[in-house]
């Protein structure tokens, strides 16, 4: 198997750890560098997390490059309500032997586009900030980015607001940025994240693996599952690792070639992504907006990667 060159961009964060967990596993994809983000908590917890979620998955050879510790303007949000405070939930991760490259997450997204003339795809599930930071220090970098895929936005509505979802919220200036910036963009969005969810059932079956990494998703699960009762989802929202499975499986979804924007002025609605795919459909499209998942088959891959960690 041609095995794809890949950086992942995140904010790590529960589900960017599971996302991670899963990804380690996955055949197709060969991780060039995990480059951490400001998002669900600070860039001093995103960070180390990473390295703590390699050493959890024994895949300490992937290099861990920090970013941006806050977004291009405005205050910086986070999720610590979700995630806890140092970002996972103060679960009892391995104590990494690896360590943070003195590299920026923006230097070696480009230098690595660069040297893959062309090949490289970037899977980003927190704020986009360190991309639009490449893309303002390296503006031909979309010539040399093969694929995009982005967990964040949504067609229809909010988490962190009535209109807007997390990664877009924390940074709607560098949403703005990378949606306008010609890279070939896939957008996962609250729409196709709560129908790409684990059910209770689906939750236990992942926890009766019996390795250290399912108990710890299982664990996430059930902090994910507690906040889907609000929004009416059967089970638990995989945000991030359904960004990740469209990432490494896209036949799995369904996706929309469309207009995207994001709104940046609104007193209600900054941090909104807005698309015309239902309505005029006039608009230049710049993304393939995924809307929908065979979840049946979604689950299966998902908990499939994650099985492997029993050997
Ligand atoms: O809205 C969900 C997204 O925001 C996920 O990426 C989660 O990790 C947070 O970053
Ligand atoms: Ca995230």
């Amino acid at each position: 198997m041609n095995k794809r060159s890949v950086i992942i961009d995140c904010d790590p964060g529960i589900d960017d750890a599971m996302a991670l967990l899963a990804a380690f596993r996955a055949p197709e994809l060969d991780i060039k560098a995990i480059t951490p983000v400001a998002g669900n908590v600070p860039l001093v917890h995103t960070a180390p997390n990473a390295l703590k979620i390699l050493a959890l998955g024994g895949r300490e050879d992937i290099p861990v490059y920090p970013g941006a510790d806050r977004p291009l303007t405005g205050q910086a949000r986070e999720a610590s309500e979700v995630h806890g405070a140092d970002g996972l939930m103060g679960w009892p991760m391995p104590e990494p032997r690896s360590v943070l490259r003195d590299e920026k997450a923006w230097d070696v997204i480009w230098r690595e586009a660069k040297a893959l003339g062309g090949e490289l795809e970037l899977i980003a599930t927190g704020p986009l900030t360190n991309l639009a930071i490449a893309l303002a220090k390296y503006p031909d970098l979309p010539k040399y980015i093969k694929k995009l895929t982005v967990m964040g936005g949504g067609a229809c509505f909010g988490n962190a607001t009535p209109a807007a979802e997390f990664n877009i919220y924390a940074d709607p200036e560098a949403a703005e940025m990378v949606f306008r910036s010609g890279m070939p963009t896939a957008l996962c969005g609250l729409d196709v994240c709560h129908r790409a969810h684990l059910t209770e059932n689906e939750v236990e079956e992942l926890e009766g693996f019996g390795t250290v990494q399912a108990a710890f998703c299982a664990a996430l699960s059930r902090q994910e599952l507690s906040w889907a009762v609000p929004y009416g989802t059967p089970g638990a929202p995989m945000h991030d690792p359904c960004a990740m499975l469209y990432a490494i499986a896209p036949t799995l979804f369904t996706a929309v070639h469309c207009w995207v924007g994001v709104e940046r002025a609104g007193v209600h609605t900054r941090g909104k992504t807005v698309t015309d795919a239902f309505s005029d459909a006039k608009r230049p499209p710049n993304v393939d907006l995924v809307l929908d998942v065979d979840r049946p088959r979604f689950v299966r891959r998902l908990l499939a990667l994650l099985r492997e960690y029993g050997g």
